[in-house]
């Protein structure tokens, strides 16, 4: 699809946290297309009247699709009904209603997470289908592996244009830093920043801090779409990711010392790791000629001063 061709701009979910990124990035991008940013008051999606109402007034030639229910470990432990009914309703519409409309390009995002359980590091896209992922968020990560599927049959039945991108471990501004919903690095900035506040000793962190994995910042998720959009028409998923490792211990000193926490870091044992490695390959994304080039520091930097800020004028999610 060409920049031209691209008028008429949806984005779904657009009051999301990597909305937020996406979209500053689309609007430079494509400067001649009108932007139709939508949320859930907009349309609620798992509803299959509002989903085709918002296509018909919309009438977009493009979609960004973010929307979705997502959260950390805590609240997809709790409710993984939730999660596998509302990702799976949501995506269902959506793919349906768009090529009802005659949309010409769906532009989609899944997460690690979708990954087998015992898949080995770096994770090549090859291998979403080799096992069963991690039971606990597998509500979430089973409806999202339907992207795949979706994304396959939408094309091959009504040679409808989709692409769904893997974005690895994402973090960055607008972040969730709600503790029950967060991931690690939000949940490392906010822990930190506090007990520094609060002049405490010591932190207290799950596992041996062993455990490794690539984190990939959401800038540089955002800059990539502009080029997957214009440039790339495959059902065939790519993973964003940097492939560069980080132990989890080394991660927490990081923070530690950006937010000028200078207490103790405890781990405690007794608690699970979870995998030990969980790297993504970024080799398809390279092989395109792209990469996520923000280097672990300076995203971490960025992020730990928008929590500061956006923390003082009551604009983070807690
Ligand atoms: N964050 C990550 O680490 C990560 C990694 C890989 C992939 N992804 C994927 O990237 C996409 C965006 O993630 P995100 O982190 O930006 O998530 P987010 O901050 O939770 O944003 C998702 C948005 O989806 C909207 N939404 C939820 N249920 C809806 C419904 N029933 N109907 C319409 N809209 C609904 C919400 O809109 P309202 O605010 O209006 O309620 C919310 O703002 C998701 O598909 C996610 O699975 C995320």
């Amino acid at each position: 699809m060409r920049e031209t061709e691209i008028r008429r701009l949806l984005i779904t979910g657009a009051r999301g946290f990597l909305a937020q990124h996406i979209r500053p990035r689309l609007r430079a991008a494509f400067p001649g297309a009108t932007l139709i940013p939508v949320g859930r008051a907009e349309a609620d999606l798992r509803d299959p009247a509002q989903a085709r109402r918002l296509l018909a007034e919309a009438a977009p030639d493009t979609v960004v699709h973010l929307a979705a229910l997502s959260g950390g470990i805590l609240d997809n432990r709790e409710r993984p009904a939730d999660y596998l009914y509302d990702n799976l309703a949501i995506n269902t519409h959506v793919f349906e209603e768009c090529r009802r409309a005659g949309v010409k390009k769906l532009l989609t995002l899944m997460g690690g997470c979708s990954y087998p359980a015992a898949a080995r590091s770096p994770i090549a896209e090859t291998e979403m289908w080799n096992g069963y992922p991690q039971p606990e968020s597998a509500g979430y990560s089973m409806a999202k592996r339907m992207l795949l599927v979706q994304s396959w049959a939408y094309r091959r039945q009504h040679g409808f244009n989709s692409v769904v991108l893997i974005p690895g471990n994402v973090y960055g501004e607008n972040d969730n830093f709600n503790l029950r919903q967060s991931h690690v690095i939000p949940a490392m900035i906010r822990k930190f920043v506090e007990a520094a506040e609060r002049g405490d000793e010591e932190v207290v962190f799950w596992g041996t801090g062993r455990p490794t994995r690539d984190f990939v910042y959401a800038g540089d998720v955002g800059a990539l779409i502009p080029w997957f959009l214009a440039n790339y028409d495959s059902s065939e998923p790519v993973n964003l990711s940097t492939g560069f490792p980080v132990s989890i211990r080394e991660l927490a000193e990081t923070v530690a010392r950006l937010t000028g926490y200078a207490g103790r870091i405890r781990w405690d044992p007794t608690q699970p790791d979870g995998q030990m490695i969980k790297i993504f390959d970024p080799g398809r994304l390279r092989a395109l000629g792209l990469s996520c080039p923000t280097p672990l520091e300076e995203g971490l930097r960025r992020t730990i001063a928008w929590f500061r800020a956006a923390r003082a004028r009551g604009e983070v999610r807690l």
